[in-house]
């Protein structure tokens, strides 16, 4: 399960895997797009970068993820099947990158709330063990891509609020980064004029590219950072644009054109650096015609469905997928010529278990505590295991 920057659905999926030598067989079960609640939505947007409500809203608004998310995966556990494991991604508060180093990630989504709802292991805090390892912590998708289009140089190029992509197949990969924003900006400026988000991209194909305006925003410095890197909300925020722009924020269509144009030159002056032989989209940007078709100058461009993965549910899957590589003691992010592809200095299984084991194999459980100072006793093991805590 997941929610990604654009806080649009929680998108949920259910995946059976099975590995034989070393060939790993996903399933599709299916997936579901679900609403979040209408006004956790709003007070999660109300809280989301630049804004900043504090702690006590932060922490109500733990427990209320951690509450829709557990809603989602019990009626995804009733729609869809039953399930061994839950990976709850949640929703991201705030990715803190300073100079380019990540110096730390909040997810909101309280992972007890989602074992409460389906009395299930949840695995969940996925970006933190590769940010101690000194990486960007995002994004994730590098395994996935590496395992599932590494046969073929391939571009795997995912349209969420923020567009991150992954080269795989080709000689200097895979490396993986945020390229920009994909439809951060154009939700925030759909949201200015009252809409969600500017359907089928019908604003953005009746206007200009504002060539001038265009130019001031790819000089933002993060484009011309070189990968891996991160960003999000905190960055590429509802007040980015006119930050930027100030009086010279092009207005109507045009704004919109104008961002689509954005997005597709960052993404492209990515992808061109390694000469993939195809692009595999996905993500929610896959519906904005525009955008695909400017990307679609670049090479062979196919939406993640023609192989198999929806493009809507291709992040809810690789959550699975990290679900199981976890499960099994397996790093979590793909290995590039110099280390993890997110630029951390040694691998790590990712994400945190709750709870830590099965009711059922804590028993028999003590009923008297003594406390001994160090000597005599100290270092002796009862049958059930004992040990320094
Ligand atoms: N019909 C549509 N027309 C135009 N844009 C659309 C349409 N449907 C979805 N989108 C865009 O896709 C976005 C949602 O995409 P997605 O769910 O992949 O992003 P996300 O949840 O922010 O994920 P990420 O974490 O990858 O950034 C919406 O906010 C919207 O901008
Ligand atoms: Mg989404």
């Amino acid at each position: 399960m997941i929610s990604g920057t654009s806080v649009d659905a929680i998108d949920v999926a259910l995946a059976d895997m099975y590995q034989v030598d070393d060939t790993l067989t996903l399933t599709t079960l299916g997936y579901l797009e679900l609403p979040w609640p209408a006004a956790v939505r709003e007070r999660l947007l109300a809280a989301l970068p630049p804004a900043s409500p504090g702690p006590a809203e932060w922490v109500r608004l733990h427990a209320e993820t951690g509450e829709a998310f557990g809603a989602a995966a019990a009626r995804a556990l009733t729609e869809l099947g039953p399930a061994d494991l839950v990976v709850s991604h949640g929703q991201t508060l705030h990715h803190l990158v300073e100079r380019g180093r990540v110096v730390g990630t909040l997810q909101l989504g309280d992972p007890a709330r989602v074992h409460a709802h389906t009395g299930l292991p949840v695995l969940a805090d996925l970006r933190a063990a590769d940010i101690a390892a000194g990486g960007q912590g995002a994004p994730l998708a590098s395994t996935l891509d590496a395992l599932w289009l590494g046969d073929v140089p391939t571009a795997a190029v995912n349209l969420g609020g923020i567009a991150n992509v992954t080269i795989v197949g080709t000689d200097d990969g895979p490396v993986t980064g945020d390229t920009g924003p994909a439809n951060c900006l154009l939700d925030a400026a759909a949201a200015d004029l009252g809409l969600r988000c500017d359907v089928d991209g019908a604003l953005a194909a009746a206007g200009r590219v504002d060539e001038a305006a265009l130019g001031a925003l790819l000089a933002d410095p993060y484009f011309a950072r070189p990968l891996p890197k991160s960003t999000g909300r905190e960055h590429f925020h509802a007040g980015y644009v006119r930050q930027m722009l100030g009086a010279a924020t092009p207005t109507g269509p045009d704004l919109f054109t104008t961002l689509v144009e954005l997005s597709a030159r960052t993404i492209a002056d990515v992808v061109r650096r390694h000469r993939p032989r195809r692009l595999v989209v996905s993500g929610g940007g896959v519906a904005n015609p525009l955008l695909i078709q400017r990307l679609s100058r670049l090479t062979g461009l196919q939406p993640s469905d023609c192989l198999g993965l929806p493009a809507a549910a291709k992040e809810a899957y690789l959550m699975a997928l990290i679900g199981w590589l976890s499960w099994h003691g397996l790093p979590g992010v793909a290995r590039g010529p110099a280390g993890p592809v997110t630029g951390a200095a040694r691998a790590a299984v990712l994400g945190s278990l709750t709870p830590p084991r099965a009711v059922a194999d804590l028993a028999p459980a003590p009923t008297r505590l003594v406390v001994e100072a160090a000597g005599a006793g100290a270092g002796a093991r009862s049958e059930t295991g004992g040990g320094r805590l």
